[in-house]
């Protein structure tokens, strides 16, 4: 199993390219079921999410290959098992978005239901209360969701707001389904999320009739079919916001290029206001970090608020911050599988429910620590290019889920990060 042995501390420099998103691809690949025939999509990362994800479209009966551009190519001529199989699904919960495609194309759909993970409880009762409301029978049978619709779905008036607001997959879920369902449906409460906004510009660029993009309100027009697409996707604004805290953490300088600062208002924002410069240009922005960071409070909220995907990295600036801060964590407020080994490094966080107070320590200390999940392990590689000494991540599978051989882009900027192989306990 892969671990990654960190050497800090070190100061970033240099330019990198910001890579297509991941949480836009994945939905993305998954509209690709709705239309017979072959989509090419360009700016989809080389993660293994990606390529589970890939799996899952080829056991649906689709092909998919990647071309001599590096763009992927999803054939879904045909697809004769409308089955999201349990060995892939517990991989990853992406998967869960094959669901609304899989049953507006074919009629049917039967998904294995996710399970938690690391980031809390992950429930799917939005997506499923709003298949319903297209006409969907949707039934638990051996923990696979089974949904149905044999006469076709039917547009319909859809309020999809949860307890902790919108739900992402859950808008991808219904809007799919939507545009081939008979008539009109209103989703309210949508979520508002750029990669949302993305998926609706690829659907309509497949012939769907979407409207209110980018709003909480979106209206879908039913149609009789879709084709299949040529799409690039859009900058990952997360892999983006991580490489903007390499920066600061560092005390380095990073110019981003392939990045959509409107994106990104409330990361740029806070980061503005803990005493990271963020300069924008025309192909992105340059970032320099500051001798001195300034404490503050964050909530996570759903876009355009401070995004959840971000709150980890986050910390691990604000733990070398002079002073006290807050992070409220409000989608899930479990996700602090980081808390305990930032705190293995020297740092000094208290987590009291929903929130985590952050005091400010001078310096990380390297330390062996264990990636939990995603974005947990990318605060982990943050905070051991800052600390003194050298880090050992362990389970650094989990970062390879959404980041594409960070080692490979972060050592040319000065970071010293070594993949090493070790053997199973
Ligand atoms: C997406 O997950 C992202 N995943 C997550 O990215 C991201 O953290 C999350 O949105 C929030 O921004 C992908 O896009 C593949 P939600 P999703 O449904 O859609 C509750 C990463 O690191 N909820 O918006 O599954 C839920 O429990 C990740 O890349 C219900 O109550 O998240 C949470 O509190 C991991 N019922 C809130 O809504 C439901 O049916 C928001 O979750 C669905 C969700």
């Amino acid at each position: 199993m892969d671990v990654f042995r960190i050497e800090g501390p070190v100061r970033l420099s240099g330019r990198v390219a910001v890579n297509g998103s991941k949480n836009a691809a994945l939905p993305i690949m998954a509209a690709a079921i709705l239309a017979e025939g072959r989509s090419s999509l360009a700016g989809v990362p080389r993660l293994s999410d990606v390529r589970v994800f890939g799996d899952l479209l080829q056991t649906l009966g689709c092909r998919v290959e990647r071309d001599a551009d590096g763009r992927l190519e999803i054939d879904a001529t045909v697809i004769d098992n409308p089955v999201g199989d349990y060995e892939i699904v517990r991989k990853m919960r992406a998967s869960v978005c094959i669901l609304g495609p899989l049953l507006a194309r074919y009629g049917r759909a039967e998904v294995s239901m996710p399970g938690g993970c690391a980031i809390g409880d992950r429930p799917i009762n939005l997506h499923v209360r709003g298949l319903q409301e297209l006409g969907a029978t949707i039934h638990l049978k051996n923990g696979y969701v089974i949904a149905e619709a044999p006469d076709g779905l039917r547009g319909a008036s859809i309020f999809l707001g949860g307890s902790f607001g919108s739900t992402v997959l859950g808008t991808a879920n219904i809007m799919m389904a939507a545009t081939l369902a008979k008539g009109r449906t209103v989703i309210e409460s949508a979520a508002c999320e750029p990669e949302i906004s993305d998926l609706a510009n690829c659907l309509n660029e497949m012939g769907a009739r979407i409207s209110g993009i980018g709003s909480p309100r979106l209206a879908i027009e039913g149609v009789p079919r879709l084709h299949p697409v040529r799409y690039e996707v859009i900058p990952d604004r997360i892999e983006a916001g991580t490489f903007m805290v390499a920066a600061a953490i560092t005390r380095g300088e990073l110019k981003l290029v392939n990045c959509r600062l409107d994106d990104m208002m409330a990361v740029v924002d806070k980061l503005r206001s803990v005493g990271v410069a963020v300069e924008p240009d025309e192909s992105g922005c340059t970032v320099a970090g500051a001798e001195h960071i300034r404490p503050t409070d964050v909530t996570t909220q759903p876009y355009p608020g401070f995004p959840t995907d971000l709150q980890a990295q986050l910390m691990a600036l604000l733990a070398l911050a002079e002073g006290n801060s807050v992070v409220i964590e409000k989608i899930f407020p479990d996700r602090f599988m980081h808390v305990a080994e930032l705190n293995r490094m020297a740092a000094d966080l208290r987590k009291e429910g929903p929130a985590v107070i952050v005091a400010g320590v001078k310096n990380l200390v390297a330390a062996p620590v264990m990636a939990s999940d995603l974005r947990a392990s990318a605060a982990l590689v943050l905070a051991g290019m800052a600390a003194e000494g050298t880090t050992i991540i362990n389970r650094v599978y989990h970062i390879d889920r959404g980041y594409e051989r960070i080692e490979e882009r972060l050592n040319p900027l000065g970071a010293k990060i070594y993949r090493e192989d070790t053997p199973a306990p």
